[in-house]
């Protein structure tokens, strides 16, 4: 695995969010966000684990940014909790905006690039209870809580992201209600998606007027893959999945538009009624990057199903996809393919796929970065103290591999962050899931760096 391929400007990073790694998740004035309100209820978290403490990152922040520091990183993608900068979405909270300064403070001393998400779903649950982002007043409030940040940190952050996967914070929240608030309403849902666009659009043209230099958005885009080509059954159910999952978030944000297939599958929700004019104008602000999160393809069959089937191959069980695909469902993953602890695919061929086609169909695409990339599996810590996670070491080197060659084939991939540094609160999953290039013993906190996260620091060493 040679790095040489990327030049020596590619942004190598690795990433983590707020409610998963931070914990202190009611110290030092933070209150509820929707995560720590969802986890209380029974049921809505494996093992009833809840990010209380989650992997003690806001008291061992130094020791983690020396680890990063260790591994060469150049950049670390984080984000900022808004329930830590300004509880309950009241007064700012100035211990909170302190954690951050701090945490901006040692990445710039250890030369590693600060990369800041402003929100990965972990809204206040005050903000929640007023209709979160059903609300469309919680885009003017979300505006708010993104000034106060760059009040703050805009002296030192170059970098800034409004949203991480508009999608999951939006369908999979308040539709499909497998992550917080755990709401099924559909029209609610359409309304959170319009919303956080609204609201992304309103951050970045003021942050743009601030001065912020760099601005963008990260999207979980996939290839929705007809399972039988020639079954038009299949390769409709594709086409609406493409328009819901990429579509409906590509358009608007890079061209002022909704897809009009998209309009008229949501037609019966009355979406366009949540358009108001100058909306669409306002999302469509020139953005400086496209963050992209890819883990897996999607399979789609539009053929009822068979009896018998699974759970897991319903189209209830497909998180974002109910209530909008009716009798389509998305496999996961039928194809011939090896699968991680999540049963997603490994396909590298996917990320290369999709990073060219992104190129190829829209012409004003800015720079891509690939803003999260990695695998769950289950780890063992040998005798020896180290975990030699070999499944991951070969899913970073094949996807890190699709990401030379979809370079190689026109595609303007400036950097790429592993998914993720630590093992964390994976939403849903609780801690029964392993993504860290760094293992957590979540007894003592202590850190080991795994074989992968050895294997990623090469890689980035041999690429300078
Ligand atoms: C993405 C999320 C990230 C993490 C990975 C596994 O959808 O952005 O927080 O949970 O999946």
């Amino acid at each position: 695995m040679s790095g040489r391929r990327f030049g020596e400007h590619f942004l190598w990073g690795a990433a983590t969010a707020a409610a998963q790694v931070e914990g202190a998740a009611h110290e030092s004035g933070k209150t509820d966000s929707i995560w720590d309100h969802f986890a209380r209820t029974p049921g809505n978290i494996a093992g009833g684990d809840t990010p209380e403490r989650a992997v003690d990152h806001y008291h061992r922040m130094p020791e983690d940014v020396a680890l990063m520091r260790r591994l060469g990183l150049r950049s670390y993608r984080f984000s900022v909790s808004w329930a830590r900068v300004k509880p309950d979405d009241a007064a700012p909270n100035p211990a909170g905006l302190d954690f951050y300064s701090r945490l901006v403070d040692e990445l710039l001393e250890a030369e590693i690039l600060p990369w800041l998400t402003l929100y990965h779903w972990d809204m206040p649950q005050a903000v929640e209870d007023t209709g979160g982002w059903a609300n469309r007043d919680t885009a003017r409030r979300f505006l708010e809580y993104a000034e106060l940040v760059h009040d703050h940190l805009g002296d030192r952050v170059t970098h800034w992201t409004t949203f991480n996967e508009p999608l999951c914070s939006s369908l999979i929240a308040y539709a499909a209600g497998e992550h917080a608030p755990g709401r099924t309403e559909p029209r609610a849902a359409l309304a959170a998606l319009h919303h956080q666009h609204l609201a992304h659009g309103l951050a970045v043209a003021s942050l743009r007027e601030r001065g912020a230099q760099q601005l963008g958005i990260t999207l979980n885009l996939t290839n929705a893959v007809p399972d039988d080509p020639s079954d038009p059954a299949d390769v409709d159910a594709a086409r609406r999945i493409d328009a819901l999952w990429n579509r409906a978030f590509l358009e608007p944000l890079l061209l002022g538009r909704y897809p009009e297939d998209f309009l008229s599958d949501v037609a019966e929700h009355r979406f366009d009624e949540l358009v108001r004019d100058g909306d669409l104008g306002l999302i469509a602000q020139p953005i400086d990057f496209l963050g992209v999160n890819h883990y897996h393809d999607d399979n789609v069959s539009g053929r009822p199903l068979p009896p018998g089937t699974p759970p897991g191959l319903r189209p209830t069980d497909k998180p974002g996809a109910s209530p909008f695909v009716g009798s389509e469902h998305v496999t996961f993953p039928p194809r011939d393919l090896p699968r991680t602890a999540m049963g997603w695919e490994v396909n590298p061929d996917g990320l290369r796929a999709l990073l060219v086609r992104l190129g190829r169909e829209y012409p004003t695409l800015p720079p891509l970065y690939v803003t999260e990339n990695g695998s769950a599996y289950d780890d063992a810590v040998s005798a020896d103290g180290a975990v030699h996670d070999a499944d991951r070491v070969a899913y970073l080197r094949a996807h890190v591999d699709a990401v030379a060659a979809a370079i190689a084939d026109g595609a303007d991939v400036r950097g790429y962050f592993a998914w993720s540094l630590l093992d964390n609160f994976e939403w849903a999953w609780g801690y029964a899931k392993r993504f860290g290039i760094v293992r957590v013993d979540y007894d003592t906190m202590e850190r080991t760096v795994k074989d992968s996260g050895l294997a990623f620091a090469e890689l980035i060493r041999a690429s300078s």
